[in-house]
């Protein structure tokens, strides 16, 4: 199958590339490089062995949305880009509005003109807001995120929803992740968020290749086992299977929507976090207990039954494996993608 992938030059996107491949579909990149480098496609080609195309434009640009559907045969989309930063989402909303729902409705329009009926979406486990009982399941309601990035989500949820009722030849899954981490084994591709990361995984390996002096950890006063937030970290790789597995999946499936939680289905602290990272890296992680951070919940985890009884997928890395994958990234890459030389047609 040809596969576009749009935000395939970001972190969830670009390891997903890497398993399309070795599965034995085509893959088409779009990614306009607001979040992404452009080198990391120069890495995909190294790790693939073959040379994936890319389009470097933004999908809420529809002229050329249509332009690529009109030139290129495609035969699903894996739909990853997008604005992810909860904090950034509460300060530019309309931002996050505009550009996530903009390029998802060029998409899905560009799909109905050409017939292309496939579509995975990047959804998120914030959809499920702060009352879904834990472990979270796909058939709580209501949706009810509590960011503006969140909002989109559970927008583009119901817009993909009312769209497949009007064509019963649609396949579209909506895939909700949990807290991904973690960087294939190779080291050679990994997160790369540009300044402050707002995640705790990218930040302590930050601080462990010594680009930041210490962590905050944001409360330790919460009613969990050891006073800190549980979430339930999964492996990039185990959630880039899981896409590859919905698309086979759909292939012959009757259903036009289905919804899967992509979480390992355990919490783990951040304290326990930050004790496997010291493990993996062999040093000291320096970290302070401060105030909570508005918005946290106190423990997070999902309910991956249905993945694994419809799709046959499981994440099977466990918290080492995630913390020794990030620091083999971290340390061969201290300032990420930045070194690198860009390809040619990239960016
Ligand atoms: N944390 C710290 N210090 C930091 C960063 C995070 O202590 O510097 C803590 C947080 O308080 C939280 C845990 O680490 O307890 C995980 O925080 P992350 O920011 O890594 O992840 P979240 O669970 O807050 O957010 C993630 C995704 C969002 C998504 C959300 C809900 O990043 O996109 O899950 O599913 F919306």
């Amino acid at each position: 199958m040809r596969v576009l992938v749009s935000g395939g030059a970001g972190y969830i996107g670009s390891h997903t590339v890497v398993q399309l491949v070795a599965a034995g579909h085509e893959v088409v990149v779009v990614d306009d490089f607001g979040n992404a480098k452009p080198a990391v496609m120069g890495r995909l080609d190294a790790l693939t062995g073959t040379h994936i195309p890319v389009q470097a434009f933004d999908l809420t640009d529809k002229d050329k949305t249509e332009r690529l559907f009109a030139t290129t045969q495609i035969d699903a989309v894996i739909h990853f880009a997008g604005l992810k930063a909860v904090g950034e989402s509460v300060q530019i909303p309309l931002d996050y509005y505009e550009n996530n729902l903009e390029s998802t409705f060029s998409l899905l329009r560009a799909m109905r003109r050409h017939g292309c009926r496939t579509l995975v979406f990047s959804s998120s486990a914030t959809v499920y807001g702060d009352r879904a009982p834990v472990p979270c399941r796909e058939d709580y309601e209501p949706l009810n995120a509590s960011s503006p990035y969140g909002r989109t989500k559970v927008i583009i949820e119901q817009v993909l929803r009312d769209v497949a009722h009007t064509d019963p030849s649609l396949r579209i899954a909506i895939l909700r992740y949990f807290n991904p981490v973690g960087a294939h084994v190779s080291g050679t591709i990994g997160e790369d968020p540009q300044g402050v990361p707002n995640n705790l995984m990218p930040f302590i390996a930050q601080v462990a290749v010594g680009r930041r002096a210490s962590l905050q950890v944001f409360g330790d006063d919460y009613p969990t086992a050891d006073g800190t937030c549980e979430r339930d970290y999964i492996h990039v790789e185990d959630l880039a299977a899981g896409h590859v597995a919905a698309l086979a999946k759909m292939a012959t499936s009757d259903a036009t929507v289905s919804t899967w939680n992509l979480g390992t289905g355990t919490g783990t602290s951040v304290l326990q976090v930050i004790s496997a990272f010291e493990q993996a890296a062999g040093r000291p992680i320096p970290y302070q207990v401060v105030a909570r951070r508005a918005g946290d919940l106190p423990a997070f985890w999902a309910d991956p039954t249905r993945a694994h009884e419809e799709l046959g997928w499981r994440a099977t890395r466990t918290i080492e494996e995630m913390c020794a994958d990030t620091w083999r990234w971290q340390s061969a890459n201290p300032h990420g993608y930045e070194d690198l030389p860009d390809r040619d047609d990239a960016g």
